[in-house]
């Protein structure tokens, strides 16, 4: 059983269209013989390219599939018919949900398939990821759960052992995950290039790691000298990020936020081997977890020529809403982009800016000194005099607006932008909250006057891994509009769409469901205890479903074919081996059986 033995489907297409082939007779009986052969071998070629077609096809849009999912619990994410037991799949869509007996009689001819009680959801949608940086993040040095600066050594070494081609060939060791906040040994402040020098094989080869929340880069020496005629002088100013100096003006090695794009320029390239692996590692592991779909949160003109090609390929087994991005923030580069829908698998007309820095490597623009260092308060990344202009100009163009502001002045600053916008194109009430201009994190929000403009503006959230530690940067009177899923919900926001921001968090959706349901960390801890942290702000698991389908699919206009198993939706699921809806401790212990893209099985068995 399974549809993974339906290729008999398939055969007998082929066999009808031989039969059409066939020449008509003639009655010159040597020319009827050539002719045979030759229409033999017409006839082997076209079923071998029909076939192949039909495969390369049928792995997108299973034209054929026809069959009945029963015996499962269903949550539809369907707001007129939310539990169901059964439903019909056909020609890559759904055609009917609801009780076994009735779609048994209505659909005798339908394959069945009984799931034997397993629990179905529609296409998981990771609302905010980042697909090729979280492809590649699988191929790079991880040194996240260091804890302290050794282990970050030893991690790195070890990643040199299985990598010989690194130190032979010169090459440069391209890393992430790492959180000074977790080391004593530099007072939880940032590290430096002699922190990673200490090892003779890391000082002789060029090292280059993110922070965990990719707002940060942290080098050492021998990469330092490889970059240095990057970087400006310690007298020039920089806008929207920092070189990090000591009191004499020397370089340590941390870069944050717009002072990575110097780096940037410095960095090698990934092959185009590199980024084939990447892609298939990443939707892979997608796909494992029940993720049908991701807005990616920020993809350039090379990128999506990457994403483009794989999709052309056929090796686009997710949805992919991109949202472009610049080379240059402050510029509108929308010209560069083919706006359209390609294959069903990749979906062009917005774009991403980014407003600010993040919480944990201090950039994130606050209105208030950061409460553990007040000689910092963030960077807003693009001129503020620019800001509303930039947004308008997009929004001019047609594009969806989505905005990264994680600080509550760059949250102010986006929603003022939108305001600005709107009366200028002349967009109120309806036409302007039809136009789903997003804010992307929206972590630190200040809820005094949000009322009147957040029911035209969508936001979207993230799992929350600082919790730890954000109260420390934030204090106890801001903190409380920071990750305030509740609130926002309270305030009108109709749809919370959520997201991991992969490889930020994990490619898990389960994560962010459970720290949405829960407000505790996977091992069960908050800061404020097995209760969670400001426990009010939890979502119910309902919500936060709707949070990864039907909300998500609403943010990028595709709630109408996505995000719930409605008849006439495209045949997005996937079958977890556990209710987790019933039970929060059961979230993170649910595993994906099987995932399956437009009635087709992607990952696992039904
Ligand atoms: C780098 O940081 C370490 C602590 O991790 C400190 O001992 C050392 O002095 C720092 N080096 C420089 C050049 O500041
Ligand atoms: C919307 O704009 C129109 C003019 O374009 C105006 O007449 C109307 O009062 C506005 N409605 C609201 C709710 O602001
Ligand atoms: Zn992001």
């Amino acid at each position: 059983m399974g549809l993974r033995n339906r290729s008999g489907v398939y055969e007998q297409h082929g066999d009808g269209d031989r039969a059409q082939l066939l020449p008509p007779h003639k009655s010159n009986a040597r020319v009827k013989g050539t002719w045979r052969q030759f229409a033999w071998l017409a006839a082997s070629l076209f079923i071998l390219v029909a076939v192949a077609l039909y495969w390369s096809r049928s792995r997108h849009v299973a034209t054929e599939s026809y069959y009945v999912v029963h015996n499962a619990v269903v949550h539809t994410v369907d707001l007129d018919r939310p539990p169901a037991e059964a439903f019909v799949v056909r020609n890559g869509h759904f055609v009917a949900v609801g009780d076994k007996k009735i779609l048994f009689e209505a659909h005798p001819l339908a394959e069945k398939l009984d799931l034997d009680g397993k629990t179905v959801v529609p296409g998981l949608i990771d609302s905010h990821g980042h697909l090729i940086e979280q492809g590649l993040a699988f191929l790079q040095a991880d040194v996240g759960g260091s804890q302290n600066l050794a282990e970050v050594r030893g991690s790195l070494v070890r990643y040199l052992d299985a990598r010989p081609d690194i130190e032979k060939e010169h090459g440069w060791v391209i890393g992430k995950g790492w959180d000074q906040s977790k080391w004593a040994e530099t007072n939880y402040g940032f590290p430096n290039a002699t922190d990673l020098d200490r090892h003779p094989r890391l000082s002789k080869v060029p090292i280059c790691l993110y922070r965990n929340d990719y707002h940060a880069y942290w080098l050492n020496t021998r990469a330092l000298d490889i970059v240095a005629s990057h970087i400006p002088p310690p007298d020039q100013k920089m806008e929207g990020g920092e070189v990090v100096r000591d009191a004499s003006g020397r370089l340590m090695g941390i870069f944050l936020d717009r002072a990575m794009e110097m780096i940037d320029l410095a960095l090698p390239q990934p092959t185009e081997t590199m980024l084939k692996d990447a892609l298939h590692a990443v939707t892979s592991r997608m796909l494992q977890h029940g993720l049908t779909g991701l807005h990616d949160a920020g993809v350039s003109a090379w990128q999506m020529g990457i994403l483009r090609k794989a999709v052309d390929e056929g090796r686009m087994p997710i949805r992919n809403y991109a949202m472009v991005r610049c080379q240059d923030p402050e510029k509108y580069c929308g010209d560069t982009f083919t706006k359209g829908d390609y294959g069903g698998r990749l979906t062009v007309g917005s774009v991403k800016l980014f407003l600010d820095g993040a919480v944990g490597s201090w950039g994130a623009a606050l209105i208030d000194p950061y409460s553990d260092d007040v000689s910092k308060s963030g960077f807003v990344r693009i001129p503020t005099e620019r800001i509303n202009d930039l947004i308008t100009e997009w929004a001019q163009n047609g594009f969806q607006v989505n905005i990264h502001s994680i600080g509550d002045l760059a949250n102010k600053l986006a929603l003022d932008g939108f305001e600005t916008c709107f009366r200028r194109l002349g967009l109120n009430g309806t036409a302007a909250y039809n136009r789903r201009m997003r804010i992307e994190h929206a972590q630190i929000i200040v809820f005094k006057g949000l009322r009147a403009i957040c029911k035209h503006v969508f936001k979207s959230q993230q799992a929350t891994s600082d919790m730890a530690y954000v109260e420390k940067r934030l204090g106890h009177q801001r903190i409380r509009g920071a990750y305030a899923w509740r609130s926002l919900k309270n305030a009108g926001v109709q749809h919370l769409a959520l997201g991991s921001d992969f490889p930020i968090e994990g490619v898990n959706p389960l994560l962010g469901i459970h720290a949405a349901v829960t407000r505790l960390d996977e091992s069960g801890a908050s800061p404020h205890g097995p209760g969670g942290w400001y426990p009010s702000e939890r979502l119910t698991p309902e919500e936060a479903l709707r949070g990864f389908t039907l909300d998500a699919a609403w943010a990028a206009f595709q709630e109408h074919e996505l995000g719930s198993i409605t008849a006439g939706k495209k045949a997005d699921f996937a079958v977890f081996d556990r209710n987790f809806l019933a039970e929060p401790q059961d979230i993170l212990k649910a595993n994906c059986v099987a995932t399956v893209v437009d009635g087709v099985v992607a990952y696992g068995h039904l």
